[in-house]
């Protein structure tokens, strides 16, 4: 056979690589190039079924332990050498990489580059906040600096592909994924989802500081039964598709290369065998031309499942319904040749699945530079360079929300006498970081206490950790008051462990755990003014809190910069900008607390018994959706929709006038909710579907206009169509979900 990578295909490569550099990538998905198809033709025809079902394969390089990377074992070099695997996760750094690159492109009969993938979720070397964090900037620029960030730093190091964004709408805080995703709302899901997409993939793909995206976790993984991770999904196809895919549909419209199935069954079937999903919505419906990965064991885990009988079988359901690299079950490698043989699978499936992949290694260039021009100098030269260290301070600090100040205790003022820094989590240099932060280094944490020490002599500020953020041990707690009792006020860091939030880290209480609520209530007793500093991956239940303590900040895991970012904040050098992307409940009980909930036939009315609500706790949240304060106050007047009839045709202009009724210059983050009042399908009590920052000095009114166009007021009908119906909407324009003044308009045929 002749060698699959000869002159006259070189040359096409070439043409391809130019092509491809030439198109400027703008973060659309590319139209197919006839070169790059060509190519792949000729490298199909040359390849053995052997070496295409290598393509199909990824396999992990064990967890990494850095950029100066592990030593990959014999077994993995020769199955790169004979060309049984398409890509490896977990291997990084440029020496590494390229040792593996080498074999792969020089040793191996098909001379194939292998596809180096890696979850660089929030940060490389240097860590940014957690996602959720992130989304709380409502920032999509914050957010797009942090991946591209992301992507420069892990593109050095020889990573091609990162397992982000994580797009999974969560509307039940014990899931403890919802760290790594945008929150509960499609909107802002759909907007953080494009953000991230093109951060991290850049201009083009085939820019050396580009990393291709991968669109996780397709689908509805957020919807688990009780936020139990891996648990079942059972949705109506209407909420699959207005809910929980729009994100997905919003990253792939920013030119998102791949697409990763999601652990758990939805109605009945796993996503790794869904052909509804994988074919019909993705491909079909959405044209989508990237490939599809397996979530890690996923494809096997259809036995446990009750869908697949054999390994074997799993493979086919998989392959056959659309799913084309299987991340480490080994069900294709082991049985994909003897499905081709039997003809259960047919040549025709497996070699879209091979060229859909090595499609995507052209786009990246890999077949005209197999390195990506990572480098062991570049990769020095890029990990946590200052320029990264800076942003990634400043999207921390665009990510803390101010939940409450009264009395203006915040800001504080620089020569307060004495400060108390106190909590597990004040001086922690582990837990900041969160999950999944990847190859992180946490020596490089600044603590709060850093921080706090940084900003005003270090003479003045005083430290005692109080209790761990877990267990039964209260014997520090006395000393905490000790030092409470002798400082002006008191920063108390308290909140969870970054190992109580992420995969697998669900949690059945949202309140604070251990004894940190023991340690809240003696500090708060000393009547010392406190401010609440909580560093968590998830909304949590703070009703207490709230109820008693004089100022919170909600400062999530914020990554490396954490201490500095709390800092600039807490003494006003920037004032408090981040707005909820998720309801904080009042108790755990009171989940699911979304704001975008239908409105039943009993409305819940706390007064009233006969409604749907608990006995026991308010219907609202502690903190809706949408909410932050900062260091002044707006208004809101005169809300006037320019054109109260409008057709499905048309756009919809929400006109409001703020004023900054404080003392100081501040952000307001104004936000547009709308309702279908009647519907064919019974709509939610509101929707966002627009918001706009505006900085205003004091005293400073600005007109707001938000327009939306009349086709975003669509939804899925029974038929399963999207349409805008006419009718009467409520527009509800606020600083969040809960407040707001009204306006109605009409949508006529
Ligand atoms: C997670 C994915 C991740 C993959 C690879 C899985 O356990 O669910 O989100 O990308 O591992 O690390």
């Amino acid at each position: 056979m002749k060698p699959a990578f000869s002159a006259s295909l070189a040359f096409l490569v070439l043409l391809t690589a130019l092509v491809s550099l030439a198109r400027a990538g703008g973060g659309v998905t590319p139209v197919h190039s006839a070169a790059t198809e060509h190519s792949i033709d000729s490298i199909l025809a040359g390849l053995t079924l052997q070496e295409k079902i290598g393509q199909l394969v990824q396999y992990t390089g064990g967890w990494s332990t850095g950029p100066a990377g592990r030593v990959i074992n014999d077994e993995q070099r020769r199955l790169i050498k004979e060309g049984k695997a398409g890509s490896l996760l977990n291997v990084i750094g440029s020496s590494v990489t390229h040792e593996l690159q080498k074999i792969a492109v020089e040793e191996s009969r098909a001379k194939i580059p292998l596809l180096f993938g890696l979850d660089v979720i929030h940060g490389f070397k240097t860590t940014f906040p957690i996602p959720l964090a992130e989304a709380a900037t409502w920032e999509a620029d914050a957010v797009e600096l942090s991946a591209r960030v992301s992507a420069t730093e892990a593109a050095s190091a020889g990573v091609h592909w990162t397992f982000a964004p994580m797009v999974d709408i969560a509307r039940d805080p014990r899931w403890g994924r919802i760290a790594e995703g945008s929150g509960e709302d499609p909107y802002l899901g759909s907007v953080m989802a494009a953000a991230r997409v093109r951060g991290f993939q850049g201009r083009s793909l085939s820019d050396p500081t580009a990393i291709m995206a991968c669109v996780k976790h397709y689908a509805a993984y957020g919807g688990a039964e009780g936020g139990r991770d891996y648990n079942t999904v059972d949705v109506s196809e209407q909420t699959l598709r207005d809910v929980y895919l729009p994100p997905f549909k919003a990253a792939l419209d920013a030119g998102a290369g791949t697409f990763m199935a999601s652990f758990n069954e939805i109605n009945g079937v796993p996503s790794s065998g869904s052909r509804f999903l994988l074919t019909t919505i993705l491909r079909d419906e959405w044209a989508f031309d990237g490939f599809v990965v397996s979530d890690w064991g996923s494809i096997g885990e259809m036995i446990p499942h009750g869908y697949a009988a054999t390994p074997a079988h799993a493979a086919e359901l998989a392959i056959n319904a659309g799913l084309d690299m299987d991340m480490e079950s080994r069900c294709y490698f082991e049985n994909l040749q003897s499905l081709v043989d039997q003809k259960r699978v047919s040549t025709a499936t497996l070699d879209l699945a091979v060229r859909r992949i090595l499609r995507m290694k052209f786009r990246l260039g890999l077949f005209a530079d197999p390195y990506h021009a990572s480098t062991p100098e570049r990769e020095a030269k890029t990990l946590r360079n200052a320029a990264h260290i800076e942003a990634a301070r400043n999207v921390a600090r665009k990510a803390i929300v101010l939940l409450k100040n009264e009395r203006g205790i915040l800001p504080l003022a620089k020569n307060v006498k004495t400060i108390a820094v106190i909590g597990p989590l004040a001086h922690n240099h582990r837990d900041p970081v969160g999950t999944w932060a990847g190859p992180t280094d946490t020596n490089n944490v600044v603590t709060l206490l850093d921080g706090v020490r940084a900003a005003v002599p270090a003479s003045r500020v005083l430290f005692a950790p109080g209790c761990a953020i877990d267990g039964r041990d209260t014997a520090g707690i006395s000393a905490a008051v000790t030092v409470a009792r002798q400082a002006d006020v008191v920063l108390l860091a308290v909140g969870e462990s970054e190992d109580m939030s992420g995969e697998a880290c669900c949690r059945s209480t949202l309140e604070l755990p251990g004894r940190q609520g023991d340690l809240v209530r003696a500090v708060h007793a000393t009547g010392k003014p406190v401010v609440l500093v909580l560093m968590n991956g998830r909304p949590l239940a703070l009703s207490w809190e709230a109820a008693n303590l004089p100022a919170i900040l909600e400062a999530w895991f914020l990554g490396h910069e954490t201490g500095h970012a709390i800092a600039d904040v807490l003494f006003g050098s920037y004032a408090p900008s981040g707005r909820l992307p998720a309801s904080f409940p009042r108790v755990t009980g009171q989940v699911p607390v979304y704001y975008n909930h239908k409105n039943t036939g009993r409305p819940s009315n706390d007064t009233v018994h006969y409604t749907s609500r608990y006995l026991d706790v308010a219907s609202t949240p502690q903190f809706p959706f949408g909410f932050g304060l900062t260091y002044t106050s707006f208004s809101y007047a005169d809300l006037a929709i320019t054109s109260p009839r409008v057709k499905a045709t048309d756009s919809v202009s929400v006109r409001i006038t703020v004023k900054n009724t404080g003392s100081r210059e501040g952000e307001e983050v104004v936000q547009l909710y709308v309702r279908d009042e009647v519907g064919s399908m019974t709509r939610p009590v509101k929707e966002l579907k627009a918001y706009r920052r505006v900085r205003l000095q004091p005293g400073q009114t600005t007109s707001v206009t938000l327009s939306i166009a009349a086709t975003d007021l669509a939804f899925t009908g029974a038929d399963m169509r999207r349409r805008v119906e006419p009718g009467m909407f409520t527009a509800y324009v606020g600083p969040n979900a809960a407040e707001g003044l009204v306006g109605r308009f009409e949508v006529v045929e």
